[in-house]
């Protein structure tokens, strides 16, 4: 009884977002509410044109709701400026994107270090920090490899690296996988169990359901609303031998 209440990753009430046309306007989300208790990991699915990238967008603070709000520990989203939406998101927000967004340039471990270049706090901890997450997503030995040197779910494992890098609220994933064929999906989905085992919170966007099924709960948009939003049944969970198993392979992968 008395359990303390759960944490809360993100509150979200009543969003709405229009888009202002010249002939009309477009409500592409009309009244959503859902919370995101820290260690919950949602799939966002939904089909074409039901809002999912209008949501994405605002959790990823790249864009403010017309009504309702957005609470990101205490501070409502929908009342920021401009400067401190970029701030949040520079700071507080874990992006993966399904084409990785790597810097060319740069080495496994400065592209893992980049968001904290933009929040001007580089120095010999954040490196200690940048190196142990390289090694926790398996690339130790690869810190000095650039981007093209590497597989593409080694990338994607720098890209997660990357979005933990600031201690986000959340890790906000756009098609993670989309991009993977489906041995190198189970093993960037079996990292995302690993670390939300690990009590990270992560919400993702896919159309797939062999994605969506490895998340906790579902949260399917339709014509901007919410649809459903339910606990995954027959949720797939990797076991540890097979996380064990998929690790081992995946450093392995493109030896150099
Ligand atoms: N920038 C925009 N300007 C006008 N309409 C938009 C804009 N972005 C999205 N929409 C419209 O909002 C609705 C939801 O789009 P979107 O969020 O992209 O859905 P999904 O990602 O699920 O395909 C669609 O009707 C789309 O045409
Ligand atoms: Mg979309």
């Amino acid at each position: 009884m008395n359990a303390s209440p759960k944490k809360m990753a993100a509150i979200i009430s009543g969003l709405q977002k229009h888009y202002v046309l010249k002939s009309e306007t477009v409500r592409a989300l009309r009244g959503v509410s859902f919370e995101v208790p820290e260690g919950d990991y949602v799939a966002i699915m939904g089909p074409s044109g039901s809002g999912k990238s209008t949501l994405l967008n605002l959790l990823g603070c790249l864009d403010r709701p017309t009504h309702g709000s957005f609470l990101l520990g205490d501070d409502d989203v929908a009342t920021m400026t401009d400067d401190e939406l970029s701030a949040i998101r520079a700071s507080r927000i874990g992006f993966v994107f399904q084409s990785y967004n790597l810097i060319p340039q740069l080495s496994v471990v400065e592209n893992i270090e980049v968001p904290l270049y933009y929040k001007g706090t580089l120095n010999s901890e954040s490196r200690k920090r940048s190196i142990g997450l390289a090694a926790m997503v398996g690339l130790g030995d690869r810190l000095g490899h650039r981007p093209t040197q590497l597989s593409g779910g080694q990338q994607q494992r720098v890209a997660i690296a990357r979005s933990l890098v600031n201690d986000p609220y959340f890790i906000l994933a756009d098609e993670a996988t989309g991009n993977l064929d489906s041995v190198t999906t189970e093993e960037i989905l079996a990292l995302f169990q690993r670390l939300n085992d690990e009590g990270r919170t992560i919400i993702m966007v896919t159309h797939e359901d062999e994605v969506s099924v490895h998340a906790k709960r579902v949260i399917r948009l339709r014509d901007g609303e919410i649809q459903v939003d339910e606990p995954i049944k027959n949720r797939q969970v990797f076991t540890e031998e097979q996380i064990k198993e998929i690790s081992k392979n995946a450093s392995s992968e493109s030896e150099e």
